[in-house]
């Protein structure tokens, strides 16, 4: 078996090459990625002398590149990750969401029609379900919901995912979706909320929190995802869409908290700041679908997660303190100084 990933010098992304060259001893796996802000070759430094991973550097929207590589290397699955991911740049510059979230969808979707591959899957996420009220901790996203966007960023995830059921029901492609809920664990890039404020509270710096920190986002560990990806893609059901996570729902301020506690920082360093424009409430995962027909369930609960996560940035500081001494200043000047 051959399969491409995209995006996998990213977070999600390398974890999932890391599970799937674990998990699959006769898979061979190339990854295809451009390299932007977030993505990291070294990242990748581990598996990089693998003989059964390739690392090949371009951009999914890039149609003679892709038809290239596709014509190559006869995939037999492809799982796209490739996207621009943070909210907050999508409310800055919407144009390059556009571009790469859709637009490299529908380049990949193309070349996996022609080529004939036998499974394309896309990497959703639950934002494309809009947000839930605070006081109705009854409510679910269930796979069914109608797709209602609040962010440039969760409008372009949307628009690839009806791409994507447009070509399955059109080509009769055979296309999956997984919808999963905000990810944490090694190798995120820091200006996510989590590594964000461990690597603040680590350097004693002020910890920004959006709002009233109230905002409820619900939290899986990193591998939990790869795992739900790896049964969806050999055992989901053509032309269906999996909803992942685990109810491991946080408020903002809970989980900041449960940083500083674990590293021994105290709460004077949570500075309250200008909420984000359009700010989603809550979300919160329906994981029945894909714990019923597939028998996935999250093995790391949040406490365990959390505890990993923040050992795994302070065992590898290099990997970090290199991202945040180059043009992540600029970024982070720009949006936390006046906020
Ligand atoms: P990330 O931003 O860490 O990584 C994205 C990767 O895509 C980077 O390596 C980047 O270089 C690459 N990339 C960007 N534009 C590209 C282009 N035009 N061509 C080729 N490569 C390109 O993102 P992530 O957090 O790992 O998210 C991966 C996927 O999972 C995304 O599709 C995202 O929407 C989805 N998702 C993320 C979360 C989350 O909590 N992080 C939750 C649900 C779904
Ligand atoms: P984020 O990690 O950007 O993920 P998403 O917006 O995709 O859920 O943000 C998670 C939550 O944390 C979200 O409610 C916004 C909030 N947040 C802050 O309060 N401060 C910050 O500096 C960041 C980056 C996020």
């Amino acid at each position: 078996m051959k399969v491409l990933v995209t995006g996998g010098a990213g977070f999600i992304g390398a974890n999932f090459v890391f599970y799937m060259l674990d998990k699959h001893p006769d898979y061979d796996i190339v990854c295809l990625d451009s390299l932007t802000y977030c993505g990291n070759l070294k990242t990748l430094d581990s598996v990089m002398d693998n003989p059964r991973f390739k690392f090949v550097k371009g951009d999914v929207t890039d149609r003679k590149l892709v038809f290239e590589l596709f014509e190559e290397e006869k995939f037999n699955i492809v799982v796209n990750f490739a996207a621009e991911s943070h909210v907050d740049r999508s409310i800055e510059d919407p144009g390059v969401f556009l571009r790469t979230n859709i637009l490299g969808t529908q380049t990949l979707m193309d070349a996996a029609k022609e080529y004939g591959v036998e499974r394309y899957h896309q990497v959703g996420t639950d934002e494309v379900y809009g947000d839930l009220p605070l006081d109705r901790p009854d409510l679910f996203f269930t796979e069914d919901m109608p797709l209602t966007a609040s962010s440039p960023y969760s409008a372009s995830k949307a628009s690839a995912d009806l791409l994507a059921m447009a070509y399955h029901r059109t080509y009769d492609m055979p296309v999956t979706i997984s919808r999963c809920s905000n990810n944490y664990g090694p190798y995120q890039f820091p200006e996510k909320l989590i590594p964000l404020m461990i690597k603040n509270a680590l350097a004693d710096e002020q910890l920004p929190v959006y709002g009233t920190g109230e905002n409820v986002r619900d939290w899986l560990y990193v591998e939990d995802h790869c795992k739900a990806i790896d049964m969806i893609i050999h055992n989901g059901k053509v032309g269906e869409v999996y909803n992942i996570g685990g109810h491991n729902e946080r408020s903002n301020l809970d989980v900041v908290r449960t940083i500083l506690k674990q590293v021994g920082k105290p709460e004077s360093l949570i500075t309250f700041v200008g909420d984000r424009k359009g700010h989603d409430l809550r979300y919160a995962i329906d994981p029945t679908k894909i714990h019923n027909e597939l028998g996935w369930l999250p093995e790391t609960g949040f406490d365990e997660g959390i505890r990993r996560t923040i050992d795994w940035y302070l065992d590898n500081r290099q990997w970090w303190e290199e991202i945040i001494s180059g043009e992540y200043q600029q970024y982070y000047e720009k949006m936390y100084s006046n906020r």
